[in-house]
């Protein structure tokens, strides 16, 4: 069963709470957090602090998605402020393994990113450890922007190489995604949907959810 993930990045953040009760009441599985250092993205977001305000309105697990530099500096105050996942970008890490093993220590479940340029090649090593791949189909930095087509092509390479590593990790899904393409991103083998835009910019962001969810699990 594929899960659904929505990504605050789009939501009203003056409307914070009310806008994530939304969301989980109409089926979401996951409420997924961007954080951006102006750095590794053009855009800053926000940190621990937010995390912890989201944590203490919802019962979903947490989601936090790193597009960070040097993220082994703040894995330990993302757990704190309540990640149930943490998920650092391929490109942001030299030591993986380390990180990996630092977040599973921790007491959360590890992920990593990859950029829609990163071959999924460069995860072979590593994908064993972890718990999760984040697939980007879109560059990191901005909600809002158009699917990434050969995105399809990595996902299906990724389900391959979870069969090959007979690994159980989750294929996520980040970027552009809607009701027109999601489908096709299911039939690939994507397990998790980030959806910002086209939910809490929908005019009515619990039909979105439900609508999404729908989609990608039918009841
Ligand atoms: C992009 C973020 C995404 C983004 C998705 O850098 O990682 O999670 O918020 O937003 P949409 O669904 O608008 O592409
Ligand atoms: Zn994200």
């Amino acid at each position: 069963m594929a899960l659904l993930a929505p990504s605050i990045l789009a939501a009203d953040f003056s409307n914070l709470s009310q806008q994530i009760r939304l969301v989980e009441l109409a089926g979401a599985d996951w409420i997924h957090c961007d954080i951006m250092d102006g750095h590794f993205v053009p855009n800053i977001t926000f940190g621990p602090v937010l995390v912890n305000s989201v944590k203490r309105c919802t019962k979903l697990p947490i989601d936090v998605h790193l597009m960070i530099e040097n993220p082994e500096n703040y894995l330990e105050s993302f757990i704190i402020a309540g990640a149930n996942y943490i998920t650092v970008h391929q490109e942001t890490a030299i030591h993986l393994n380390r990180i990996i093993a630092r977040i599973k220590e921790l007491g959360a479940k590890a992920g990593i990113a990859i950029n829609p340029s990163t071959p999924i090649c460069f995860l072979k090593d590593i994908a064993e450890y972890v718990d999760l791949i984040l697939i980007m189909s879109v560059n990191p930095g901005f909600g809002g922007q158009i699917f990434v087509p050969n995105s399809i092509k990595k996902i299906k390479e990724t389900v391959k190489l979870r069969g090959n590593l007979s690994a159980n990790f989750l294929i996520e899904v980040d970027g552009g995604i809607d009701n027109h393409n999601a489908l096709s991103i299911l039939e690939a083998g994507c397990d998790v949907f980030v959806a910002g835009t086209s939910i809490f910019n929908a005019d009515n962001i619990s039909a979105a959810t439900t609508e999404l969810r729908n989609l990608i699990s039918p009841f």
